[in-house]
């Protein structure tokens, strides 16, 4: 057996058998009192969990490589990062003050700026300085409890970049025990020199194929297709042509939807049967309603939203409705956020989630919205062994204490403590 965490006090299980939480129920997170272990064996896999005369009756001590003994505090679920642009070069300081000073996000990028500033700079890298870049933002990642991230694309705009920063994700799998959803987004941007129209046809005929055949023989293991649907940029009917050639070859459609303007992104994704959509802070009544009936998780990005100083999504009236809601940091050198519980954080106070909705967003909706709901996002057995321990005895010190991460003690992906608290 790899590990044996005893003597907790607080065990959040998130949910003791379903695979994601709709509106309602993510404010009902299950958990445990007592004294509590959770055993990991040699797969990575909860073997056992719950009351600790129980867990050590099928488990004796004595038979697990490692021992954390949590001291009465709270243990929960590793976090899911829903949503994550980490491949890049060039930071964007400089746009920060400009954006600061008034300048939208959207006058930023038509100047030249944003997306393009980054393209540029990761065009011009190396695989091997791009995987330098990453290794370190994965790191931090992990230290604030993110065992699993959807990792983007997206920077190349052609061919051979999207490819080499697909490649660079496959890299660091080997570097940083962290778990990487990949997912290919050449319809990030419209490349300078091209229409919509031609920057569609380059995404489906040749980026996407390099990708299909790339994950054929095993060199890529992409997982979802993504396309940034926004007026001016990739709009519904470029959006549809891209995720369903991508959709028939059997990658999960995961893209950004309604952020900037009401384009009918969300019920664009409902129709088509989208895993996620993310963003949202201009989403329709109508693009509610789809989303909650299709169970397409919306993907909430608050610190996005607070950089640039965006209407709030309407995340209560999703709730209200049923809709599957996940977080995530949107990580890129737009938003420059790692950390999952600053997010959360972000989601109870600005976008007035409960701490119990920000948890169920941010494990087993976020697990869901990158397909893992089964295996990741709870504490169960036959689950993945992905653990946060807490020096605290209730969880909510995690959103509670602000940006130091000073709650979280020890992190485990799959068994293996990759993060101990000095
Ligand atoms: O999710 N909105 C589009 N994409 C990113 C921003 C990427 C960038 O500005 O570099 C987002 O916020
Ligand atoms: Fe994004």
């Amino acid at each position: 057996m790899r590990l044996l965490v005893k003597n907790i006090g607080e065990l959040v299980v998130v949910s003791q058998s379903q695979h994601y939480l709709p509106g309602h129920q993510m404010n009902n997170i299950q958990k445990e009192t007592g004294v509590l272990s959770v055993a990991v064996d040699d797969d990575g896999m909860i073997a056992e969990c719950g009351k600790q005369e129980k867990v050590l009756a099928a488990y004796p001590e004595t038979c697990f490589t490692s021992v954390i003994d949590a001291q009465g505090g709270s243990v929960l679920p590793g976090l899911v990062d829903g949503h994550t642009h980490p491949v890049w070069a060039g930071d964007r300081v400089h746009e920060f003050a400009l954006k600061l000073s008034g300048a939208s996000y959207m006058e930023v990028h038509q100047a030249g700026g944003g997306i393009n500033f980054t393209v540029e700079k990761t065009r011009a890298s190396s695989e091997q300085e791009l995987l330098k870049l990453l290794i370190p933002r994965l790191e931090r990642m992990l230290k604030s409890g993110t065992t699993t991230v959807e990792c983007k694309s997206g920077y190349g705009l052609e061919v051979d970049t999207e490819i080499k920063m697909l490649k660079v994700l496959e890299l660091a799998r080997r570097e940083v025990p962290i778990e990487i959803s990949s997912t290919f987004c050449g319809a990030h941007s419209v490349p300078k020199g091209k229409s919509a129209a031609e920057a569609t046809a380059d995404v489906v005929e040749n980026q996407l194929k390099a990708v299909l055949s790339a994950n054929k023989s095993g060199e890529l293991n992409v997982e979802n297709i993504d396309v940034f649907c926004e007026k001016g940029v990739f709009e519904i009917e470029d959006s549809r042509t891209i995720m369903m050639a991508g959709q028939r070859e059997g990658l999960r459609l995961n893209f950004h939807g309604d952020e900037l303007y009401p384009l009918g992104g969300a019920e664009l994704g409902a129709k088509l049967g989208a895993q996620a959509i993310s963003h949202l802070e201009e989403i329709s009544d109508e693009g509610i309603k789809a989303m909650a009936e299709s169970g397409s998780v919306a993907v909430i990005l608050p610190s996005t939203a607070y950089i640039l100083r965006l209407k709030p999504p309407p995340v209560r009236k999703m709730i209200e409705d049923g809709v599957i809601v996940a977080l995530g940091t949107d990580f890129n050198p737009n938003a420059h956020c790692l950390s999952m519980p600053v997010i959360m954080h972000l989601a109870c106070v600005n976008l007035r989630m409960s701490m119990n909705e920000a948890l169920a967003a941010a494990t087993i909706n976020a697990a869901h919205s990158i397909g893992r709901g089964a295996t990741h996002g709870s504490i169960q057995v036959g689950k993945v062994g992905d653990l946060l321990i807490l020096n605290e005895k209730k969880w909510e010190h995690l959103v509670y204490q602000l940006g130091d991460n000073s709650a979280v003690q020890f992190v485990v992906k799959k068994g293996n403590i990759v993060y101990t608290k000095i």
